[in-house]
């Protein structure tokens, strides 16, 4: 049996982990504590998780580490008798990875090595004891106009980005085959929701028409994402951890596939009638620009594996994910202010003078 009494959650104060820790500190199945280690980059936002750090007190604790420093990491693992890890910390953004590589290579395969050599030492020949690795689904590369990838797919990593999460992918795999160390590894699709850092392409399209700005669409428009509303995918991480099997991967996908260009359509027309204006408020600001270099154009992702062997679904699908979504922006102010203005790293630099 899996302990998850103390789950150590890296980068927790991101995207999906503040909306990880949130869900799983709410599920009334798990009265666990969780220890948020986060660097606290550009991506980690102390203000994601403001809410819970009032309401679970006792069970919730934050860690500024980063997981490249071994000793730091040690120190972490020798305070807090952590039979759980799930490891998102991550560089996450495929445009930054083009501009520079260097940090997705220290944090994403240095990182996640750290972090396994880490356990590794710790937990010796445990079996009450579990590593969930995030991946994405972009380590399986780009699709034609057929076919989806599938747990069996080869790997074809194409960008800095997902070259780098494929090497962390491998590396977990190693581990489990020569140390014997229990893992599980989950390769999604695309999320989107609350609390994602505006670089992403759903929150940047938001809040650029919320600012009047023009919508950039890289190059024609016409590559396909799969859209997972990132409460689906905590509830498909939740549901691994617990009944996973060793070893395995689980793809996570939201079945929702669209081309860029429709979503953004799709997105003006929500922000607008949110606002009570007319459909077509944003769409002028529609705007064509160079397209990403590399950029894959398809994916597309079975997620049947998870489905059929650990009993999960999706609760969203595309329209009401997008609509859940467009109202948080709007109904978050503040937020997005704090984002904006770069007010959380200058409350970062004051808290956290190391
Ligand atoms: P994010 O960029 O929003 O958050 C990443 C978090 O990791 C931040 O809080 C950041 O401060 C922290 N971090 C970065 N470097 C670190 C380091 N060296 N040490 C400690 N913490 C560090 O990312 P996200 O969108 O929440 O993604 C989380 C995970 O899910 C990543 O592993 C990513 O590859 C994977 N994933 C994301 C998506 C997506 O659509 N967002 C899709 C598939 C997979
Ligand atoms: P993104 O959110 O960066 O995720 P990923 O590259 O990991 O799929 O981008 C999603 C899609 O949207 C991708 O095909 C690139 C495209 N895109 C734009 O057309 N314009 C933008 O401004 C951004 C950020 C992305």
């Amino acid at each position: 049996m899996r302990k998850l009494e103390k789950i150590l959650v890296t980068g927790g104060s991101g995207f999906i982990g503040s909306n990880l820790i949130r869900y799983m500190l709410h599920q009334k199945s798990f009265s666990g504590k969780i220890i948020n280690l986060d660097k606290l980059t550009y991506a980690g936002n102390p203000f994601n998780l403001t809410d819970i750090e009032k309401e679970f007190k006792s069970r919730y604790s934050f860690e500024k580490v980063d997981i490249c420093d071994r000793n730091a990491l040690s120190q972490i693992f020798k305070k807090y008798n952590i039979d759980t890890v799930i490891h998102l910390a991550a560089e996450s953004h495929v445009d930054r990875s083009i501009l520079g590589p260097q940090a997705f290579i220290n944090t994403n395969v240095i990182g996640t090595f750290n972090l396994l050599e880490e356990v590794r030492s710790i937990w010796k020949d445990k079996t009450d004891v579990l590593f969930h690795h995030v991946s994405t689904d972009e380590v399986y590369g780009s699709l034609g106009e057929t076919g989806s990838f599938f747990e069996t797919t080869a790997y074809s990593p194409r960008s800095p980005y997902s070259a780098s999460k494929a090497a962390s992918d491998h590396l977990v795999q190693a581990y489990h085959h020569t140390y014997n160390l229990p893992v599980t590894i989950s390769n999604c699709s695309n999320n989107y929701g609350a609390f994602q850092f505006p670089e992403k392409l759903i929150p940047l399209m938001i809040l650029h028409m919320l600012e009047g700005k023009a919508l950039p669409i890289y190059g024609d428009g016409k590559q396909i994402r799969d859209w997972l509303h990132v409460e689906d995918h905590c509830s498909a991480l939740w549901t691994i951890v617990q009944k996973g099997k060793l070893g395995e991967t689980y793809n996570v996908g939201g079945e929702q596939e669209k081309e860029n260009i429709v979503l953004v359509n799709t997105l003006c027309e929500e922000v607008a009638k949110a606002q009570g204006l007319p459909g077509d408020t944003y769409k002028n600001l529609l705007t064509h620009v160079k397209d990403r270099p590399g950029h894959d154009r398809r994916y597309s992702i079975n997620c049947d594996k998870i489905k059929t062997e650990l009993g999960w679904n999706q609760q969203f699908n595309f329209e009401s994910g997008i609509k859940n979504t467009v109202s948080w922006y709007l109904n978050n102010p503040e937020w997005i202010k704090q984002i904006t203005s770069g007010e959380y790293t200058k409350w970062i630099e004051t808290n956290y003078k190391n």
